[in-house]
């Protein structure tokens, strides 16, 4: 059973959410409320207290030899947050904390579940979205409102779903996040670790203004480093062009080109027990730099013709660190393919083969098609071991739980 922190945020839907309540205590739940005082206006603090069990808190100045406004967040196992109000999502997307709750967001590092509620006006707004945004790249898991009759005469987008639906999606991810202390692992099995993870696109510069490139968007680096940090690892995030967020707890070094992106990498591989080569690194850079914008007619003799552009070969990143590491045993390194399916073979077989030929641990191989996985929020991959055909086929999932898929093969070999 679970230690759960149930944050409520100020809006009608706080009825809904002693239903909910009471689903998780008769779940055998262990359950903190964490009510904002807004909250309390619709449902009072004796309420939550006589469902929970427990004395219920908003602010940080009771009980402050125990420290709750971090010990809550820390030994938390799962947060939920419903209704989460347009102020609350503004708040948690900035990292204010002023409030019991607000501490409490901050300083977990469980999942996080948040369920917003509101009027369909400010759920469209664009502060609202971009906040959802923000807390979703963060790996937040937020709970889509649903459609229907609002508070008043109104209709539309902004009604918290049913408790029974939220208490499936809470299971759904507790029985995920739990499922490492069932098979009796460390609940933080990358504690002590340090993991270098390489994410985004490298752009290649052909002149001040102009570059080559890959429509990477760094999504699935940055969840694979937020859920190496979850899981208690040191983590050097290398981005590159991402404009992604910084994960919690991630040390991020951006980069442009695939020559910095090489350095940051073997720099920091240098103490890592693990390298994740996620980004899209170019394999061919211009040859040469032009210092000054080259011109639409650059050619005096002939106006009419288009520049051609040399190409160099890019070191191979993901071949160095193969190389270099040489006969020892660490750092584990883990390579990223994009693969599709043709004469020569199926997706798996070219990934195979791909594997064989770099000499990493791991190749997680991302089937493209039609439907490409460029900046979407869901992958589907298969995760191929050196030395063993065992497939593990992940998703579609989101880029989180991908994440938590390669982590866990990782682990393995660790
Ligand atoms: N990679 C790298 N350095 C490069 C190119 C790619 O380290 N110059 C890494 C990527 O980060 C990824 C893996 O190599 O982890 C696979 O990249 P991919 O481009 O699919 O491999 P290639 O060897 O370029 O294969 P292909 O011949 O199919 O292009």
């Amino acid at each position: 059973m679970a230690r759960i922190v149930l944050g409520v945020g100020g809006g009608i839907a706080a009825y809904k959410v002693c239903s909910l309540l009471r689903l998780f205590t008769e779940a055998g739940h262990d359950v903190t409320v964490v009510p904002t005082e807004s909250a309390l206006r619709f449902v009072g603090a004796p309420t939550w207290e006589a469902l929970s069990g427990r004395p219920v808190h908003t602010d940080v100045w009771s009980d402050v030899p125990d420290v709750p406004h971090v010990r809550l967040g820390q030994e938390a196992e799962l947060v939920v947050v419903a209704p989460a109000t347009a102020d609350l999502l503004a708040k948690a997307a900035h990292g204010l904390a002023g409030d019991l709750l607000t501490n409490v967001l901050l300083t977990a590092r469980c999942p996080v579940v948040m369920a917003p509620a509101m009027h369909t006006e400010m759920w469209d707004h664009a502060a609202t979205q971009a906040n959802v945004s923000t807390l979703t790249e963060r790996g937040v898991h937020v709970i889509p409102p649903a459609s229907g009759r609002l508070t008043g005469v109104d209709t539309g987008p902004g009604r918290l779903p049913e408790a029974a639906e939220l208490y499936a999606v809470c299971q759904r991810i507790l029985a995920h996040a739990t499922h490492d202390h069932a098979q009796g692992r460390a609940p933080l099995p990358l504690r002590g670790r340090h993991v270098v993870v390489s994410a985004g696109g490298t752009r290649e510069p052909l002149d001040p203004v102009r570059f080559l490139g890959n429509r990477s968007s760094g999504k699935q680096g940055y969840a694979l480093a937020a859920v190496a940090a979850r899981r208690g690892a040191t983590v050097t995030l290398v981005s590159a062009n991402s404009s992604l967020p910084a994960p919690a707890g991630v040390a991020v070094l951006p980069v442009e080109t695939a020559v910095e992106l090489q350095e940051a990498v073997e720099k920091a591989a240098l103490d890592a027990d693990v390298v994740v080569m996620a980004a899209a690194v170019a394999d061919f850079r211009p040859a040469r730099y032009a210092d000054a914008k080259i011109k639409k007619s650059h050619d005096p003799d002939d106006p009419e013709r288009a520049p051609s552009i040399e190409l160099v070969r890019n070191p191979d990143i993901l071949a160095g660190l193969v190389q270099a590491r040489a006969e020892a045993t660490s750092p584990v390194i883990v390579g990223f393919a994009a693969e599709t399916g043709d004469a020569d073979g199926t997706v798996l077989d070219h990934g195979r083969a791909k594997l064989r030929r770099k000499g990493c641990d791991l190749l997680v191989v991302n089937e493209v098609g039609v439907d490409t996985t460029f900046g979407q929020d869901d992958n589907t991959v298969h995760i191929l071991r050196q030395g063993s055909s065992h497939v593990v086929d992940a998703g579609p999932a989101s880029k989180y739980d991908i994440a938590a898929a390669v982590w866990d093969a990782v682990q393995e070999i660790l």
